[in-house]
């Protein structure tokens, strides 16, 4: 180095480089040597480069800047059209090379290859799969029944009017039934349309029934929101799956049939089902679904509190007023439908006591349901 020094350090005249051939003779020289340090650098070695572009391009005290300071600067008239040629070409190389080289570099310290200390042996990174949540789980697994028995799933807005989460589900606006489903409106401009978010997936019963003309054979599941304060058995958000069958020959027995295969299916062979006389303002009559306790087979036991029972279900025939909602014969159509909160299936399924945990994504809580 202390040699390169040197060279551009002196002038040409004290090099002794007059003629044409020995300037270019000097100028080879220097190229040599700027090619043998590129040579040396290695791949990946981003500060090398650097240290590099700074001796050979750096401004002040560069190479090239000192050639056109000892060189071309003093050069005797007839000799600077020459040194002044072969300095461009120089520097047209160092610039094209050092680029070259960059662009190496870059590619190579991105492959991580030679960033030093990567150890290709070792196991990669493992991103776990994680497991279907078991709200999902259970969801699946009412998809499934429903589906061998000719349902087909459909899907709704979480964002309601209150037309269809109350009025055309024959709940008036005075009716005593909005008190237990009390909900959050949305705050909109005024004069804005009421908007709230549905309490429940049965407004899939109105939507799916002004699309489609009978038969209607579906399942609706979805999340659904009431102003309820958490505790062990209440979120404000939770889970149903509405069903709803309407044709021109559903009678009570088909109803029932659908009902007593379908918690056969959930919750085993032997499982029986009972019907007790409820009330929704969209069915008539109304019933809920009780199975009984997969616990102790009906004898009584904490799972049930004693009564040998376990309430699934809301459900019931189609009030005929509802089909005047949509434009359905009433006198021609009848049908069922029932709603079911995905949550309480999901606790009871697996003996879950506090309904928060579903909610917590606390994996140790989730890995047990793999
Ligand atoms: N929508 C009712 C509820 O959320 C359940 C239900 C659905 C009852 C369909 C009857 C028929 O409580």
């Amino acid at each position: 180095m202390s040699d390169r020094t040197a060279i551009h350090e002196r002038t040409l005249a004290a090099l002794g480089a007059v003629s044409p051939e020995s300037v270019a003779a000097q100028f080879a020289e220097v190229r040599a040597r700027f090619d043998a340090e590129t040579a040396a650098l290695a791949a990946g070695d981003m500060a090398g480069w650097t240290a590099l572009r700074n001796a050979w391009l750096g401004r002040a005290s560069g190479v090239l800047t000192a050639i056109g300071d000892n060189w071309l600067k003093p050069a005797a008239p007839e000799q600077k059209r020459v040194v002044g040629k072969a300095l461009n070409e120089l520097k047209a190389h160092v610039e094209s090379r050092l680029e070259e080289l960059k662009a190496r570099a870059e590619a190579s310290a991105d492959s991580g290859a030679a960033r030093g200390g990567v150890d290709l042996s070792l196991p990669g990174v493992r991103r776990e799969l994680g497991t279907r949540h078991p709200i999902r789980q259970t969801l699946e697994e009412l998809e499934r029944i429903f589906l061998s028995i000719g349902f087909s799933v459909v899907e709704g807005p979480e964002i309601e009017t209150p037309y269809y989460n109350f009025e055309a589900l024959n709940i008036p606006e005075h009716h005593p039934a909005r008190d237990t489903m009390d909900t959050f409106y949305l705050s909109l401009p005024k004069g804005a349309p009421e908007l709230l978010l549905r309490t429940h997936t049965s407004p899939m019963q109105i939507h799916t029934m002004e699309r489609q003309k009978p038969p209607v054979r579906i399942i609706v599941p979805g999340r659904v929101y009431r102003r309820d304060n958490p505790d062990s058995t209440h979120s404000f958000a939770f889970h149903q799956i509405e069903g709803l069958a309407v044709d021109t020959d559903i009678t009570f027995c088909e109803f029932k049939g659908t009902v007593e295969y379908f918690v056969r299916e959930l919750l085993g062979q032997k499982t029986r089902t009972r019907l007790r006389p409820s009330y929704f303002p969209f069915t008539e009559p109304s019933a809920e679904v009780d199975a009984s306790c997969f616990g102790c087979d009906g004898a009584g036991c904490r799972i049930c509190k004693q009564t040998g029972w376990i309430e699934l279900f809301g459900s019931g025939m189609v009030d005929p007023a509802v089909y005047g909602f949509v434009n359905y014969d009433a006198k021609r159509l009848s049908g069922f439908a029932f709603g079911m909160g995905l949550e309480r299936l999901t606790m009871m399924r697996y003996g879950i006591t506090d309904i928060q945990m579903l909610y917590q994504n606390d994996v140790r809580f989730l890995r047990q349901f793999v």
